[in-house]
């Protein structure tokens, strides 16, 4: 394998235009642009001057009818939290990628996921290319993990790993962590894109050939793209991601891309000493606790896969020394807060051009939903009139640039949530209004902001 692999030569691609030069150059003799050279494996060359008419090596086709498709049938890690965001369970030959920041959890994770595989007989390979040995097994003792039929392989050769792997052929195998491999084949260094792709590239052809469930473990890196998990997305069949703070101790893992199941669930951890335990009823995790209503604070119930959960959006509105107010946001995006401070400006006449404005989603979550809108709108009067809004409100709901409030997905189920969590008034678009009262709850329902800024008034 190693030798058939030393015969393809690199050469470098430009990631703009697709020119190609035997050496790295800083600009691409092609288009021009600068820093675009990235090393890549040479096709093997196909022939030219093929003709068409002799049929015979065509691929047969089906028909689509005709394929039954089969139930894929799933193996559980054990780790409930883990199974609900890959949508039940490992399929064979699937590769997982799990990215997040270093120290997040993810060999933490994935160590106490092998070790529940392998205690109900899976055979397992945990190759690790960042610790020795002896702190993986120093962590598998700390997490109390039997770790009797897992099997450890300390090396970052991309074609010794598939060797091993090939020979062994384990169930489940994690790769911790995809930028510390590097193949014979290619120049350039561990971590780069090139590598990184390669190597993905390759272990993912070896779990479709051989059934292996194979984990990708990936650094973000600081810049976000580059070599990070996001060249690798579009390669494997599942990306998770982990969010959360460090320095808190509740972890998040997201499912972004799915080929077996649904998006955008979350499986929610709490980090103890002995690893992460998965969080069974995570609605309330969000919300700090105040002794008082402060101003500037606002509850949205935000809806994450199939669950609600309630997250506290707070602002802070303060007048600007610079000629240029500063738009900041932790957990939201930052675009679509300047286009609700124009919409706030435009339709209610709520004017921030002199403040800057920060807005963050209470410990650590990101959310990326436009239901958001509302809370984030709500919070931003509230603390610039310094005004605090009702202690058990709960609002959501998306803002058009028109100024309307548009529905949100699945209100009822978040309403329920909120209701039972002791919340007792809500501010919903109108579409989201419920046909029967909800126990417990007043629901107003509107369909514009400047609604929402009378009925703010008369609080
Ligand atoms: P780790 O899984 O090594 O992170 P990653 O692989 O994403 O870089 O987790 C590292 C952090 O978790 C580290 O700061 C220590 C903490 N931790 C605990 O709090 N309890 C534990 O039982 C373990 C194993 C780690
Ligand atoms: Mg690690």
């Amino acid at each position: 394998m190693v030798s058939a692999k030393s015969k393809n030569k690199s050469h470098y691609a430009c990631t703009e235009c697709g020119a190609t030069a035997q050496k790295w150059q800083g600009q691409c003799p092609g288009c021009g642009q600068w820093n675009t050279l990235v090393e890549s494996l040479m096709e093997s060359a196909t022939p030219t001057g093929r003709s068409f008419s002799a049929l015979g090596g065509a691929s047969k086709l089906q028909a689509l009818v005709d394929i039954r498709p089969r139930d894929v049938p799933r193996q559980p890690t054990g780790v409930e939290e883990f199974d609900r965001v890959l949508g039940g369970g490992l399929v064979a030959g699937g590769v997982v990628l799990i990215g997040g920041d270093p120290g997040i959890g993810k060999s933490t994770l994935l160590l106490q996921a092998l070790g529940r595989l392998a205690q109900s007989g899976e055979s397992v390979l945990y190759v690790s290319g960042e610790e020795s040995g002896e702190q993986v097994a120093l962590r598998a003792q700390r997490l109390q993990l039997d770790v009797g039929g897992m099997q450890l392989l300390a090396e970052i050769n991309l074609e010794r790993i598939l060797d091993t792997l090939s020979q062994t052929r384990p169930s489940v195998a994690v790769i911790d962590s995809i930028q510390t491999l590097w193949s014979d084949a290619l120049q350039s260094a561990p971590g780069s894109v090139a590598q990184v792709r390669e190597c993905a590239a390759q272990l993912t052809r070896f779990a479709k050939q051989s059934g292996t469930c194979i984990f990708l473990v990936g650094h973000v890196t600081k810049e976000g793209a580059l070599a990070g998990p996001r060249v690798l997305e579009h390669i494997v069949d599942t990306v998770l991601y982990f969010e959360g703070d460090t320095h808190s101790s509740f972890r998040l893992v997201r499912a972004v891309k799915n080929r077996f199941g649904a998006v955008n669930e979350i499986g929610v951890f709490a980090m103890t000493d002995k690893g992460l335990r998965g969080v069974a009823n995570p609605s309330a995790l969000f919300l700090s606790q105040h002794a008082q209503d402060v101003s500037g604070s606002c509850v949205m119930v935000t809806q994450e896969g199939t669950r609600p959960l309630l997250v506290e959006i707070q602002a802070l509105v303060d007048s600007s020394q610079a000629p240029n107010p500063r738009r900041l946001t932790v957990g939201l995006e930052q675009n679509r807060l300047a286009m609700l401070l124009a919409v706030l400006h435009r339709h209610a006449g709520v004017v921030c051009s002199d403040q800057d404005v920060f807005v963050n989603a209470v410990g650590g979550v990101k959310i990326a939903e436009p239901a958001a809108d509302l809370a984030v709108l709500l919070a931003i009067v509230s603390s610039l009139r310094n005004k605090p809004l009702p202690g058990k409100l709960v609002v959501f709901g998306e803002i058009g640039l028109a100024g309307e409030i548009r529905p949100a997905p699945r209100g009822q189920e978040r309403l329920k949530e909120a209701a039972k969590l002791g919340f007792t008034l809500a501010i919903v678009p109108k579409a989201n209004a419920p046909k029967l009262p909800i126990k417990g709850i007043e629901v107003v329902a509107l369909d514009r902001i400047e609604q929402a800024m009378e009925q703010l008034r008369s609080w």
